[in-house]
């Protein structure tokens, strides 16, 4: 059956959504992104049921838990088929990477299921990283300037480095697992990493290619949209908070925490990353026939006021899902139809004015080495209206979760401002705890007036 929408104005018609109350949806991966999508993939009047795979303790709260390998592309398929799933939503970028979609789309029996994700030729913007700088110099997409480089080329790499002004930023093509870009501040130090990523394969085949780029200073912020290949709406914007310690010092992390919104991306300047980056990146797709419908994430820098593109991935980000998806008021099924449909210039995204701020509480030893297996206690606490506790690497061994994983768990807050938000966060983590738990109280400090 196809649910078209096309005379369907608005998605707040409860009539409309009556008429479709069922869809057995099928949502991929197992971290804080995932927990958050499926607290909102219930409450659509659209769901039923909803299956998570592999999820955690926490998505089990909002859904039943699967044990399926995301990369295994005949596992998924033969639990949609006996499940009888009409939906899937994809979490994390690697089975999307791998061509997902593509298997969805040529294979006869999962071809009519909405898949939300992009094809593989679309997640090139975020599994290489050269085809994504190579986009954006074709479309005219501010972002650093560049070169690519390959073992054949190396000698004249070397050069480039050495003529390149400083700092120089060096970017394995492909995905390794988010350490794959390394800032160096002198020439020694970079053509030794230069060196180490294309001669010693530092990151496998995702460093066989590499790309020199400029260094630009600015602050940075996440903004997401969802597409469905020729329209799309944008989500509320947010930052993230990728190192370790309080004021910004000390290793990259998966993210410590996020807020949304982000002060400084007013009116004025997401105009300007509306007209000069996300209209041509939805035109360029739609130019170059790559098949996009799903999320894009714009990691974009401000440079004095001016956008430019750091990166794409085509996913959601984490944390950032935290704050962008509870401030989301539309139902996200309704939007997912939408996007498949190809009906997303129908929608009209409507947003909670509230700041939210989320803290992620980690492992101690995170991001290098830590131990995993610790109980958490307070899960079962109410956080009232204001809050949410998102699980990421959690387990749950006889009846009793457990840390496993760096980034364990984060609060979300809803708040009048930033302030207010990321204190209600930090109040409420007092009632959690586990062996070595550890996280920054400064979320959102650049935000907050002393
Ligand atoms: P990525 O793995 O692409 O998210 O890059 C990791 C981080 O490196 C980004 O979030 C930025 O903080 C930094 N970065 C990447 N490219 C640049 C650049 N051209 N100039 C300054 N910082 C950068
Ligand atoms: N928070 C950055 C990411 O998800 O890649």
């Amino acid at each position: 059956m196809v649910r078209s929408l096309s005379n369907v104005p608005i998605f707040a018609n409860e009539i409309f959504n009556q008429l479709y109350k069922n869809m057995r949806i099928l949502l991929l991966g197992s971290g804080g992104r995932e927990h958050a999508l499926a607290w909102k993939i219930n409450q659509s009047v659209w769901t039923n049921p909803l299956y998570i795979a592999p999820g955690n303790p926490g998505t089990s709260q909002f859904g039943i838990n699967v044990n399926l390998d995301i990369t295994d592309f005949e596992a998924i398929s033969a639990f949609c088929i006996s499940e009888k799933i009409e939906m899937v939503v994809v979490g994390p970028e690697e089975p999307l990477v791998n061509g997902l979609c593509d298997f969805f789309q040529t294979n006869e029996a999962l071809r009519k299921i909405y898949f939300v994700g992009p094809s593989r030729e679309g997640a090139r913007l975020e599994g290489s990283k050269a085809f994504a700088k190579a986009f954006m110099e074709r479309n005219h997409i501010p972002t650093a300037g560049y070169r690519e480089f390959t073992s054949e080329t190396y000698e004249e790499g070397v050069k480039y480095l050495q003529e390149h002004s400083l700092p120089i930023v060096l970017k394995a093509d492909g995905l390794a697992a988010g350490k794959g870009v390394v800032i160096c501040h002198n020439y020694l130090e970079a053509i030794a990493e230069f060196e180490l990523m294309i001669q010693q394969s530092k990151f496998g085949e995702a460093s066989k290619k590499v790309v020199v780029e400029e260094f630009l200073d600015g602050i940075e912020l996440s903004v997401f949209a969802l597409t469905d290949g020729k329209n799309y709406i944008l989500l509320p914007e947010a930052k993230d908070y990728k190192q370790i310690g309080e004021g910004d010092i000390g290793l990259n992390t998966g993210g410590m925490g996020a807020v949304s919104p982000v002060p400084f991306a007013t009116p004025g300047f997401m105009h300007k990353v509306e007209e000069r980056i996300i209209k041509p990146t939805i035109n360029g797709l739609q130019k170059e026939n790559i098949d996009y419908r799903g999320f894009v994430f714009f990691g974009l820098i401000n440079v004095k006021g001016d956008p430019f593109v750091i990166e794409y991935n085509c996913r959601l980000g984490d944390p950032e899902t935290e704050v962008v998806i509870p401030r989301l008021e539309n139902d996200i099924v309704g939007l997912f139809v939408a996007t498949f449909n190809g009906e997303l210039d129908k929608v009209t995204v409507r947003v909670d004015p509230r700041a939210a701020v989320t803290v992620m509480a980690v492992s101690h030893g995170y991001p290098m080495g830590f131990e995993k297996g610790f109980e958490i206690t307070g899960l079962g606490e109410n956080f009232g209206k204001e809050s949410l506790l998102f699980q990421a690497g959690t387990k749950e061994e006889n009846g009793k979760v457990l840390t496993n994983g760096g980034r364990v768990l984060c609060i979300t807050s809803y708040g009048k401002d930033i302030e207010e938000a990321v204190n209600t966060s930090l109040d409420m983590l007092n009632y959690v705890n586990y062996e070595g738990i550890y996280y920054r109280g400064d979320i959102g400090y650049e935000f907050i007036k002393h």
